[in-house]
């Protein structure tokens, strides 16, 4: 008994003598492993899956540059000490439901610049998890998926979110109620997308929020819902920059909140008017010559009127005219209207002449017996 115990004990320590030195040295192929670091990077190796054998001590992982369709529930298996995740420019397509779940302390999940097509609604759910910031930055393929991300992130589970960057993804228009299952965050990129309204409830649930950026998106104005919807947000500090601003008399209005709001919105001096051509790039804080060109505006739109109008009269008058020459000049068609008339009785009759002749049944059968 005691000796068979030894044996097991030779035999383990046996073991962990012969693999110890294997472990500990144990880095996956194309990869570089850093342990006093806990840091793997496996970067632009076109590796076509996420290797196996990741350390376990390792927290921060940067597999990045390659060629990666998928990510799935078994990808990073074992792997509870990582809290930094840099999956950036692998080309995924596709996020299988439960693709983090193992990850029990991730903290920052990077997926910026990808082709995603195919997001399972629970691709993030982590059991317990933690995650802070995720960056979806040009994550998508087209901006249809927005719908799938929407609903992953309303599945997820992202209630310690802080920031979500989404900008960059083509995204038109954000489902209501998008943002309601992430109450802890704080940052919110939606740069770079084509948003052009916002719809009521867009940011419902965003109590916290400190940040949301909104530069580089489609924005004419802001008016009605979505003026509702900044305002909706108390505690942010807006980027609203480098949208193609219209500048009719009906931006007044937004031009005017934008005045009283100057300490929330924090590029609210760069922002200014894309259209009409002679108002780009005027201040939408100089409200004043806002709505001198306004009046000037709508100066314009009476010349243009009164422009109709005189080129009405012109035509009717060149009209008249016309009628009256015709009038005139009533002898002189009547007989060209008897000479046509002639002249086409006389080829008309030619005409009829033929087509009688052509058309007789006598001569129709006399011909086809003959072929007879
Ligand atoms: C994870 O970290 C803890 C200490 O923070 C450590 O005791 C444990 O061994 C680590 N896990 C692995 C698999 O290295
Ligand atoms: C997200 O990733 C993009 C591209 O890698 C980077 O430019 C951006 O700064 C990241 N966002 C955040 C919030 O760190
Ligand atoms: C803006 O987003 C598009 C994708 O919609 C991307 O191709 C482009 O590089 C982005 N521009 C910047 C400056 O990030
Ligand atoms: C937006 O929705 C809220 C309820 O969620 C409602 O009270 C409010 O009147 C709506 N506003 C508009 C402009 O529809
Ligand atoms: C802009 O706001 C200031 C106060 O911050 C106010 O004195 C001024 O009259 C406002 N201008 C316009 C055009 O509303
Ligand atoms: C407005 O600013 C942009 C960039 O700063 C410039 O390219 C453009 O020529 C400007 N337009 C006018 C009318 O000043």
């Amino acid at each position: 008994m005691i000796s068979k115990m030894m044996g097991l004990v030779l035999w383990d320590l046996l073991s962990v003598l012969l693999c110890a030195p294997v472990l500990l040295a144990a880095c996956p192929a194309r990869c570089e492993c850093s342990e006093p670091a806990l840091t793997v990077k496996c970067v632009s190796k076109d590796l076509q899956n996420i290797p196996t054998g990741i350390p376990g001590y390792t927290r921060n992982l940067f597999i990045t540059g390659n060629h990666i369709s998928r990510i799935g529930p078994e990808s990073f298996k074992g792997l509870d000490n990582l809290t930094t995740l840099s999956l950036s420019n692998n080309g995924i397509r596709e996020l299988e439901s439960q693709a983090f779940s193992s990850l029990h302390s991730l903290l920052h999940l990077d997926l910026s610049s990808n082709q995603l097509t195919l997001i399972h609604p629970e691709a993030f759910v982590i059991p317990g998890g933690v995650l802070r910031e995720l960056n979806l930055s040009g994550a998508l393929l087209h901006h249809s998926s927005g719908t799938d991300l929407a609903r992953s992130l309303r599945w997820g589970t992202l209630g310690e979110l802080r920031g979500l960057d989404l900008s960059g993804n083509g995204l038109a228009h954000l489902p209501s109620c998008m943002f309601s299952h992430l109450p802890s965050l704080r940052r919110l990129r939606l740069a770079n997308n084509s948003l052009v309204v916002l719809k009521n409830g867009t940011f419902s649930g965003l109590e916290w929020l400190e940040e949301l950026d909104l530069t580089r998106n489609s924005f004419r104005t802001f008016q009605g819902e979505s003026l509702g919807e900044l305002e909706a947000l108390p505690g942010a500090q807006l980027l609203l920059g480098q949208n193609p601003f219209t500048c009719s008399c009906s931006i007044g209005g937004f031009a005017r909140w934008l005045n009283g709001s100057r300490g929330r919105v924090a590029d609210a001096a760069r922002l200014v008017c894309a259209f009409p051509a002679e108002l780009q790039n005027t201040s939408l804080l100089e409200t004043d010559e806002l709505a001198r060109a306004c009046r000037a505006g709508q100066g314009a739109d009476l010349a243009l009127q009164t422009s109709y109008v005189f080129l009405g009269v012109v035509l009717g008058f060149v009209g008249v005219v016309f009628l009256f020459v015709l009038y005139l000049n009533r002898k002189g068609i009547k007989r060209w209207m008897f000479d046509t008339r002639d002249a086409c009785r006389e080829a008309l009759e030619g005409y009829h002449y033929r087509m009688e002749i052509d058309s007789d049944p006598r001569l129709a059968q006399v011909s086809t017996t003959s072929d007879l």
